[in-house]
């Protein structure tokens, strides 16, 4: 489809080594952008950077939660892969746990990269994609927030919190961006449970808190309460993201798009 044509562009996605970032690599590849995969695990980053289609593609270290980090990494793109048009802030940390039993440890770490990562990205995205910045040319970042930011699921009380927040992040972002006309958009994806190393670890931790028989259980009353009646695949969620980049999405801003069967509505 000529509207989802990214040709031209280039895309950087953060957690791209594995899961839904690398999925989300994949497709904007295949729709023609140039794809820079960030991420802290480099060997993996670099396999998934090689591996995409078409030529041009690279991998950039990046830990989201250092602001150094993210200044290297977007001049890195800019410079080196022709622009930054694209940004998909979708690294992030997942840690279970009962309210009555939270870990100020764990907090700070879902915090660190859910929230103030996503706001760095926010911060140097927009800078880099607005008609004084390295890049110049507008854009669109898309921030991957989750079904949990609109439904109360029990077991992920801070990523949800975390994700709600993201939620809001993305909301101001587009309207500061559209005020100050820096040509970026910027929406969120509310991802269903899409099983990757943390939705399957999330169904192991649901049982191991108690809240379910088993993982299996757990994730059959995720499906109960899915109108399509399946767990998300990574393609799922992938598609979505090649939408809100493309022109087809041009007037599609400040929104949060849920992708997850229906389970939020
Ligand atoms: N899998 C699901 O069911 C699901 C559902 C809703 C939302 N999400 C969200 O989608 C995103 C991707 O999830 P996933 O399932 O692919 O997770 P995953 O754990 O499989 O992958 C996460 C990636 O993020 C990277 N990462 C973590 N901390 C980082 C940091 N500080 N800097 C740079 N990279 C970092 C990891 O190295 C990894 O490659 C996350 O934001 C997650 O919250 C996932």
């Amino acid at each position: 489809m000529p509207q989802l044509d990214l040709s031209g562009r280039t895309a950087l996605v953060t957690g791209g080594a594995q899961g839904l970032g690398e999925g989300m690599a994949h497709a904007l590849a295949a729709a023609g952008a140039r794809v820079v995969v960030a991420d802290l695990q480099d060997d993996l980053g670099e396999k998934v950077a090689d591996s995409l289609e078409g030529d041009g593609h690279g991998f950039v270290h990046l830990d989201v939660t250092d602001e150094g980090s993210w200044e290297n990494a977007v001049t890195a793109v800019a410079s080196g892969f022709g622009g930054l048009d694209v940004l998909v802030n979708n690294a992030g940390v997942e840690i279970s746990s009962l309210v009555v039993d939270v870990d100020p440890k764990d907090i700070r770490t879902m915090l660190e990269v859910n929230v103030l990562g996503t706001a760095l990205g926010l911060k140097w995205g927009l800078r880099a994609m607005r008609p004084d910045g390295v890049a110049g040319r507008g854009g669109s970042i898309i921030n991957i927030s989750s079904v949990a930011a609109t439904i109360a699921f029990p077991g992920i009380p801070i990523y949800s919190a975390t994700k709600s927040a993201v939620d809001r992040l993305t909301r101001v972002a587009a309207m500061e961006a559209g005020k100050l006309g820096y040509g970026v958009r910027v929406n969120c994806v509310y991802p269903g449970l899409v099983p990757t190393a943390m939705g399957q670890g999330l169904a192991v931790d649901m049982a191991a808190l108690g809240l379910f028989g088993s993982p299996e259980e757990a994730v059959g009353a995720v499906v109960e309460l899915t109108p399509s009646g399946r767990l998300g695949e990574v393609a799922d969620i992938a598609d979505a993201v090649v939408f809100l980049a493309s022109d087809s999405a041009r007037f599609v801003n400040g929104i949060g798009l849920p992708v997850d069967g229906g389970m939020g509505m």
